[in-house]
């Protein structure tokens, strides 16, 4: 359920038109709806409410923008950040340093040492050779880095391969089979005070079997480290819950998501993390465009939009399917490929789509943008960088400015010897 819907024939983010954000701030816009971010974030923790001990730390690479970061702040979530550039935006939205999860397969040494430093909660480590990088680093300074170790289950999560992390020939985590003994290791450095587990399957999640068998897997692992007389007090069980993309799309629901790890992990005695992304902030983001022009094809016309792959990458990407919409829909259909103005085929939306009828200077939205939108956009073909808006209720608030081309330009500079 989102906060983007027909008034009286014309779209509205909340009580807002999203003409009169496109007229103020131009096209394309991405255009997040607080009300609907606000109620994942509820909907999503009291799916899990029949569990003993949560901790949710938002996933902040599905949308980073520091409103959002602080809206979900308040909402009590933590973050699972990345790099140190992410952890930063975390800080920066008022997200506790204890509240964050570092996640990441190459956290550099300078990353691992200013999170150490700024008191990060949970170090999710990739490999042994990283635990024993981050006890030196914590020990040097006269500190222990709170750990899990991420355990790669060898689960096909069956969602797109560029998704996909649980295989075992994926490059996240540490092998199953010799997790326990990576972990009893790990447990004997000083710099180190590991905590538990983590594990992450995949993301856009669309059928739980995979990630109850992962979570299973993971159950039994906890207790044959147990066994071994060490102590492990948290699991992480990551993000990756689906959203629907199409309007007609039927995926597990959170509460489904919540009964799923009740029936697996209610009495593992930890608490219980978890690192939704796409979930919460999927649909309360929309991007909004205007069409350039409508140009005749050979089977279908081209609505040619003024957003690209630049700015929403992931049907280039991954063959994502979004949702288009006209804002001031006038009843009639047409059946046309949807393309972006970049010099390449795969800045492509749609082909072969029926939509709104709509034509040269008709503003639009793609829905579903609020997850891996604005954060995967950058400025090729010399393109502006996307700006972001924030609407809550009757007001809204520019929450990105737009990145004009020259900006960039002048970070650039021709060396003497080119002169
Ligand atoms: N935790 C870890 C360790 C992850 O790698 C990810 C996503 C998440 C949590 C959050 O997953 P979510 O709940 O959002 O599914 N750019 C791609 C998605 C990449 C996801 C990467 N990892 C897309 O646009 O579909």
């Amino acid at each position: 359920m989102d906060h983007f819907a027909l008034n009286d024939g014309e779209l509205f983010a909340e009580d807002v038109p999203l003409a009169a954000i496109a007229r103020e701030v131009g096209t394309p816009v991405y255009v997040y709806s607080r009300a609907t971010l606000t109620r994942h974030a509820r909907v999503f923790r009291e799916a899990l409410a029949e569990l003993p001990s949560v901790h949710i730390a938002f996933a902040v690479k599905s949308n980073p923008n520091v409103a959002v970061l602080r809206l979900l702040a308040n909402e009590g979530y933590g973050a699972d950040v990345v790099s140190e550039g992410e952890m930063n935006r975390a800080l920066a939205g008022g997200i506790p340093a204890a509240d964050i999860v570092f996640s990441g397969v190459g956290k550099t040494r300078r990353e691992l040492t200013a999170a150490v430093k700024a008191g990060i909660g949970q170090f999710n480590l990739e490999s042994e050779e990283e635990g024993v990088e981050l006890a030196e680093i914590a020990a040097s300074l006269g500190l222990r880095a709170p750990c899990a170790l991420r355990v790669n289950p060898d689960v096909d999560a069956r969602t797109h391969a560029k998704i996909s992390t649980g295989k075992a020939d994926n490059k996240f985590g540490v092998p199953y089979d010799r997790a326990a003994g990576i972990y009893a290791r790990l447990s004997a450095l000083a710099g180190l005070d590991m905590k538990g587990l983590a594990v992450h399957i995949g993301s856009q999640i669309s059928d739980l079997e995979p990630s109850r068998l992962a979570f299973i897997k993971m159950g039994e692992l906890m207790e044959a480290i147990r066994a071994e007389g060490l102590s492990v007090t948290h699991m992480d069980l990551g993000g990756g819950l689906g959203v629907p993309y199409k309007a007609s799309d039927s995926l597990p629901t959170p509460q489904e998501y919540g009964a799923m790890v009740v029936s697996v992990a209610k009495d593992w005695g930890v608490t219980l993390m978890f690192e939704p992304g796409r979930v919460i902030s999927g649909n309360s983001g929309v991007l909004v465009t205007e069409v350039v022009r409508v140009k005749e094809g050979v089977v279908n016309p081209f609505v040619v939009v003024d957003a690209a792959m630049n700015d929403l990458a992931r049907p280039a990407m991954y063959d994502a399917w979004h949702d288009f919409a006209a804002v001031k829909p006038n009843g009639r259909t047409m059946t046309a490929n949807i393309v972006g103005p970049i010099c390449e085929s795969s800045d492509t939306f749609a082909m072969g789509r029926e939509i709104d009828e709509v034509a040269s200077g008709d503003l639009a939205i793609f829905r579903t943008a609020g997850a891996y939108g604005a954060t995967m956009a950058n400025t090729y073909n010399s393109r502006a960088l996307v700006p972001e808006v924030m609407v809550d209720g009757g007001k809204w608030a520019v929450v990105a400015a737009r990145i004009e081309p020259e900006t960039i330009l002048s970070a650039e500079t021709v060396p003497d010897w080119l002169a």
